[in-house]
């Protein structure tokens, strides 16, 4: 395939056209991969799960996914990709609990950049230490998207680094590599994955490592990751999911007084961030209703442990970027 659109090829807008291009891309998929054995990094992000759920539907055990846990994951992610890919797809699944390593690794380490290049080389390493224990794969899956090709050239973006060793010598496979996310997604819901996976909101690669501001302690990553599942769950049950294109919380590395039952503490504030964007190079805050403020930072205040004020970000990108760091 190659990596231009043509002109010809239709906008993947209805169930009809999205299943096309499955039977399409599975014939296609067959045709290509034979009896050989094909290998996936699956992050539970839309688009290597989109490619998964053609692979499986292609070549079935042929397809072996490989799910690291870096311990950066939102709550309940490892859990739900576990359940659909292993459970309910019966795909070859390898789940990598790889928490203490990545954390390790990151230990004291403050500056932003410098994260994301121990995240992305620890990833690689980890993913590469996999497909060498592995005999016979022929194929790399990829869930490489058009943007990716436009913007990148072709590298996904979340990797933050290079790519595989050059020793693991494999043939790319990306049946979703001249799509736009929304036809992605599109083909996501065709193929049954669940809506939360399909119409999931923009997560970075690095995940919740770049809202632990600083350098990450286990504690205060604990705090970030029920957070920001608090804020899931009332933005959620309030409607705001898929309404707003992207929510998170940060819990920078500092600490100011509060009171609790007559005594002085010192802990953390979390941050609460919602914007609207089209593409991530700008952005707009999200006027949530004050009722679901209060009622969110209540519930951040009594569930979560180490903090003692919550806050709401105003302010647009730019001046200030959608992440914190
Ligand atoms: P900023 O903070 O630059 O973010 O306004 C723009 C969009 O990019 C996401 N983001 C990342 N995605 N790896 C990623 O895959 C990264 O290192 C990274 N940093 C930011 C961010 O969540 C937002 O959607």
């Amino acid at each position: 395939m190659e990596n231009v659109r043509p002109e010809t090829m239709k906008r993947i807008n209805t169930p009809e056209l999205a299943n096309a291009f499955i039977e399409e891309q599975v014939a296609a998929l067959r045709a290509q991969i034979g009896d050989k054995k094909v290998l996936l990094a699956l992050s539970g992000g839309v688009d290597s799960s989109v490619v998964a759920a053609l692979l499986i539907k292609a070549v079935g055990k042929q397809l072996t996914c490989v799910h690291v846990n870096h311990g950066l994951l939102r709550k309940g992610e490892p859990e739900q990709v576990i359940k659909v890919f292993r459970d309910q797809m019966d795909a070859n699944l390898i789940y990598v609990d790889a928490v203490d390593r990545f954390l390790d690794k990151l230990a004291g380490v403050s500056d932003p950049e410098t994260k994301r290049k121990v995240i992305g080389k620890e990833f690689i390493d980890v993913f590469a230490e996999e497909a060498k224990k592995l005999d016979g794969i022929k194929f790399l899956g990829q869930g490489t998207i058009y943007p990716d090709i436009l913007e990148s050239k072709g590298v996904k973006a979340h990797h933050n680094v290079g790519g595989l060793p050059e020793d693991l010598n494999f043939e790319l496979v990306e049946p979703v590599k001249l799509l736009y996310k929304d036809e992605v997604r599109m083909v996501g819901k065709a193929l049954d994955l669940p809506d939360n996976m399909v119409y999931r909101q923009p997560f970075p690669g690095p995940g919740l490592g770049v809202r632990c501001v600083g350098a990450i302690t286990r504690d205060r990553l604990e705090a970030v990751r029920e957070s920001d599942a608090i804020l899931r769950e009332e933005f959620a049950k309030n409607g705001l999911e898929g309404k707003v294109w992207q929510y998170f919380t940060i819990v920078p590395d500092f600490k100011s007084t509060g009171i609790l039952d007559g005594k002085r503490t010192f802990e953390w504030p979390v941050v609460i961030r919602a914007v609207n964007s089209v593409d991530a190079t700008a952005a707009s805050i999200e006027q949530i209703p004050y009722e679901l403020l209060l009622c969110i930072t209540d519930r951040i205040l009594a569930e979560v442990k180490g903090v003692n004020r919550v806050l709401y970000d105003l302010s647009p990108k730019p001046v200030a970027t959608i992440e914190w760091e």
